[in-house]
């Protein structure tokens, strides 16, 4: 469990709540046991000085019980947000080392549930599970102990009815709340789709006179929905009934064992007090588990949600130690590449040769689906050749990191993200101290530039999320400016005009080559109109380079 381990100092303090919380639950059972000798060795009526240490005791033990109990508290919730802190960090970061490649496998709903949910509920396996449980094992441990000084029998009933507590009436409760809850997921799911086809289908509904039925469908559902739930309470209330009954159980056979005992002198009526009454305290400190053991199924399913994202194939695999960059002229030289997603699937690239000398602009042309963006992952290092291999200014890329390759060359991404923020922050994205000169300069390349300057808040225009405000071929020459102002030497433009009009790809088109000239591109598109200013054009079928035809 690489990302769920704790560190050193996480350990330290979980150790530290834990001892906080074995001197507060101990601090509450001998409590109740100076307490039950104190009432009863009072009625016995001694001199008042023979009670004063318990009278003391007493005050000193409900104190220490508060006190203790805060320090625990305060001590294991900053441990669980130091964890929950790491974990979250480590899943980033293994976020960071799958994206964009090894992503797929995962839906974009369910990942941000993994990362929010499902790791918060990690950090409660150690504040409502094991502190809980550790605590209570120590203090249960003790209290048997000492009842054991006094009456054996008695010991072993109350050790069988805290396990009973512990173990029995959470897994009894889980036990039943998993088969309602195997009701319940269904039931909610068709109340969600009835309530949706109300809203969504409103319109539809009235004016085919068809709502009543719509109305009662969503009803039934909702009836069915809360009679699935009150079974699930059920589950609770079977723990609850089994920890009261293991509490009391204990209580009654401590007095049946223990009344013989007095009577045969073995034990003092004193004694038999603290024996019958500590049972009580004991059960109150193990009464807290049975909810809270609860939640374990759901516990481990989110630790396992998390877990498949830790444990997902690297796509890349980073060299130990990274050659350090090259320096220009960058000559891109691709020989024999094949690449394949699935490590044990069919080369999607099959054996591709290509040289880019610095400053060559090549077309890569070719179909949907022949492997171009796969071509471009490959370039950006997002994902690892299966045979041959990609060189930039003589380094083979895969001595080189990651990072390092991505300084060099840029992508501007088949349907590139556009940030709900403004046009200034979408584009400074590439380059946090770019200047007004170099933004407007990137803007005018784009063809943007009159655009903005026409817009009444210029570049603090915001754009919408995913820059719903702009038009197509706005947000791809956004995406355009913004490779532009991050300079980078080489350029791979993977469709850029795609899902754009013919007259507004083509005017891109003549405005994104007039842009790059003089840098080294391979500008990716399944359109062959306009690329005459381009050095080179070469097409791609099925996975292999074919007739390369020179401009
Ligand atoms: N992220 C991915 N994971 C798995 N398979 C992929 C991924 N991207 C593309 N592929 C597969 O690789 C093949 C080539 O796709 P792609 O490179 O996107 O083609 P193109 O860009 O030419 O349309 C397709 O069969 C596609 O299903
Ligand atoms: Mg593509």
């Amino acid at each position: 469990m690489s990302g769920t381990r704790l560190d050193r100092a996480a350990i330290k303090q979980l150790t530290l709540a834990v001892a906080a919380g074995v001197v507060a639950s101990g601090a509450a059972i001998a409590l109740t046991v100076t307490s039950a000798w104190l009432i009863s060795r009072a009625s016995q009526r001694p001199p008042v000085l023979t009670l004063t240490v318990a009278v003391v005791a007493v005050q000193a033990f409900a104190l220490a019980r508060s006190v203790f109990r805060y320090l625990e508290r305060l001590v294991s919730h900053d441990a669980a947000l130091r964890v929950l802190a790491t974990m979250r960090v480590t899943a980033y970061r293994r976020l960071e080392r799958l994206a964009p490649a090894g992503l797929p496998a995962f839906r974009s709903g369910d990942l941000v549930s993994r990362l929010v949910a499902d790791v918060d509920s990690i950090a409660d396996r150690w504040l409502r599970i094991v502190l809980p449980y550790t605590t209570a094992a120590v203090a249960g441990a003790g209290t048997v102990c000492f009842i054991a000084l006094l009456l054996p029998s008695a010991a072993l009933v109350l050790a069988v009815s805290l396990v009973v507590a512990a173990l029995v009436a959470p897994w009894a409760a889980g036990r039943a709340a998993r088969q309602a809850e195997r009701r319940i997921a269904p039931r909610r799911g068709e109340l969600a789709v009835a309530s949706l086809d109300l809203l969504q289908g409103c319109a539809e509904l009235v004016a085919f006179g068809a709502a009543e039925a719509g109305l009662e469908r969503a009803d039934a559902a909702d009836r069915a929905l809360a009679q699935a739930e009150s079974r699930s309470a059920l589950g609770r209330g079977i723990a609850a009934a089994v920890t009261a009954l293991a509490a009391g159980t204990a209580v009654w056979a401590s007095l049946v064992l223990g009344v013989p005992s007095v009577r045969s002198g073995a034990l003092s009526g004193v004694a038999l007090a603290v024996v019958v009454l500590t049972p009580l305290a004991a059960h109150e400190v193990f009464g807290a588990l049975a909810p809270a053991a609860q939640q374990l199924p759901r516990i481990n399913a989110s630790a396992a949600r998390v877990q498949a994202v830790l444990q997902q194939p690297d796509p890349v695999r980073e060299p130990a130690a990274p050659q350090p960059a090259p320096s220009p002229p960058y000559d891109l030289r691709i020989e024999g590449l094949s690449a394949r997603w699935d490590p044990g699937g069919p080369d999607v690239l099959r054996g591709i040769d290509l040289t880019v000398p610095a400053g060559r602009r090549v077309a890569i042309v070719g179909p949907s689906g022949v492997g171009k963006t796969t071509l471009a992952m490959v370039l950006l290092r997002f994902l690892d050749p299966s045979a041959g291999r990609v060189t930039l200014g003589g380094a083979d890329i895969t001595t080189l990191d990651g990072d390092t390759v991505r300084t060099i060359v840029g992508l501007c991404a088949q349907d590139a993200h556009v940030f709900d923020t403004t046009l200034g922050e979408n584009l400074r994205l590439a380059r946090r101290e770019a200047t007004e000169e170099q933004i407007r300069s990137a803007l005018r390349r784009a063809g943007l530039l009159d655009w903005v300057e026409g817009l009444p808040a210029g570049l603090d225009t915001d754009v919408g999320d995913f820059g719903v405000r702009l038009s197509g071929g706005q947000r791809q020459r956004l995406s355009l400016a913004r490779v532009l102002l991050a300079d980078f030497p080489v350029l791979v433009l993977d469709e850029p005009t795609e899902h754009l009009d013919e007259q507004t790809a083509d005017e891109l088109t003549q405005d994104l080559l007039a842009a790059t000239e003089g840098r080294t591109t391979l500008l990716i598109t399944h359109r062959t109109s306009g690329l005459q200013q381009v050095d080179e054009i070469v097409r791609l079928e099925a996975g292999r380079l074919a007739g390369v035809q020179r401009v």
